[in-house]
């Protein structure tokens, strides 16, 4: 298969197994060519790439705009704080806007689930998801599916934990969804009242006690408590959240074998997750933001142009 069953990239509920092992094996050469002496190919030399982010970022931004220039698109930057939104304008009105400019491809962070589904209904340009809400971010659960088969290869059959903050993670719901559709085990660890009821209903299984967890994986996921998402407190301190659920070179000991060790970032350190283990060997979350672009680039080559 040489193409995607989508014309956006909104989540990848809407992906087939095909159009996943697409993008990663599309993302193996891109992988290539940013590792060349020189970094950047023509492939988009006639594309414009609007980066719109409503909501902070560090990672994804970066990674798609270095992507775009890797790729020989013209870009254009959007950042909330300092746009005329804060005036009033709508968002269909913002992207309209910036669309009259002859954008071809719209890469848009947005603090409201769904804010891209009703883009695409509205919009003729292709659609990337850098993260919406609570809902998902697809091209992060792709650099990690990405990563975890650069180390340990086809996913099927392995591993995998995910800890921490599930319920207001987009990134848990999207490595979810991609790694059940590789065919991988998928476990989710954390305090009761971070982990959505029902959840089992997305094939994935639910381990309480952290050391256990640990035990069974073959790569754990470590996610970033969402405090900024949380109107109540879900836990009591965050020195108990990591007493209790922190990934820590004691609990990392006690297991025999090694285990990989990621994070979407930004990492809270010593919360979720201490610097010894971090920035130990084990640990593959630059390798992560590496390939973040590699991936980007490929999310954007199969999107580009696709009516
Ligand atoms: N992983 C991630 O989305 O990081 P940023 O919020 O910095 O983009």
């Amino acid at each position: 298969m040489s193409h995607l069953s989508t014309k956006h990239l909104i989540g990848i509920k809407d992906l087939t197994k095909d159009d996943i092992e697409l993008v990663l094996q599309t993302a193996k050469t891109f992988k290539e060519v940013i590792n060349r002496p020189i970094k950047k190919v023509p492939t988009l030399r006639d594309t414009t790439v609007a980066n719109l982010f409503f909501e902070n970022s560090t990672r994804t931004r970066t990674s798609f705009e270095l992507a775009a220039k890797r790729l020989s698109a013209d870009t254009i930057n959007f950042t909330y704080s300092s746009s005329s939104v804060k005036k009033g304008e709508t968002l269909l009105d913002t992207v309209n806007n910036i669309l009259a400019m002859k954008v071809d491809l719209v890469v848009m962070r947005h603090p409201s689930p769904g804010a891209h589904s009703f883009l695409s209904k509205n919009i003729k340009a292709n659609i990337i998801n850098a993260g919406d809400g609570t809902h998902e971010h697809p091209t992060q659960a792709l650099l990690d599916a990405f990563s975890m088969q650069e180390k340990v290869g086809d996913l099927k059959g392995k591993n995998i934990l995910i800890i921490g903050d599930i319920m207001f993670s987009r990134v848990a719901r999207s490595d979810i969804f991609c790694l059940k559709k590789l065919g991988a085990n998928v476990k989710l660890c954390g305090p009761p009242t971070l982990i959505p009821n029902y959840i089992e209903e997305l094939g994935v299984t639910v381990e309480y006690d952290i050391q256990k967890a640990l035990e069974w994986c073959d790569i754990a996921n470590v996610l970033r408590i969402q405090l900024e998402r949380q109107s109540i407190k879900l836990f009591p301190s965050l020195r108990e959240y990591s007493l209790y659920y922190g990934v820590n070179k004691k609990r990392l000991d006690k297991i025999k074998r090694p285990i990989i060790i990621m994070h979407p970032g930004p990492i809270n350190r010593g919360v979720e997750l201490t610097s010894d283990v971090a920035d130990s060997e084990h640990s593959i979350i630059l390798e992560q933001v590496e390939n973040g672009v590699a991936v980007r680039m490929a999310c954007m080559y199969l999107l580009a142009g696709k009516s």
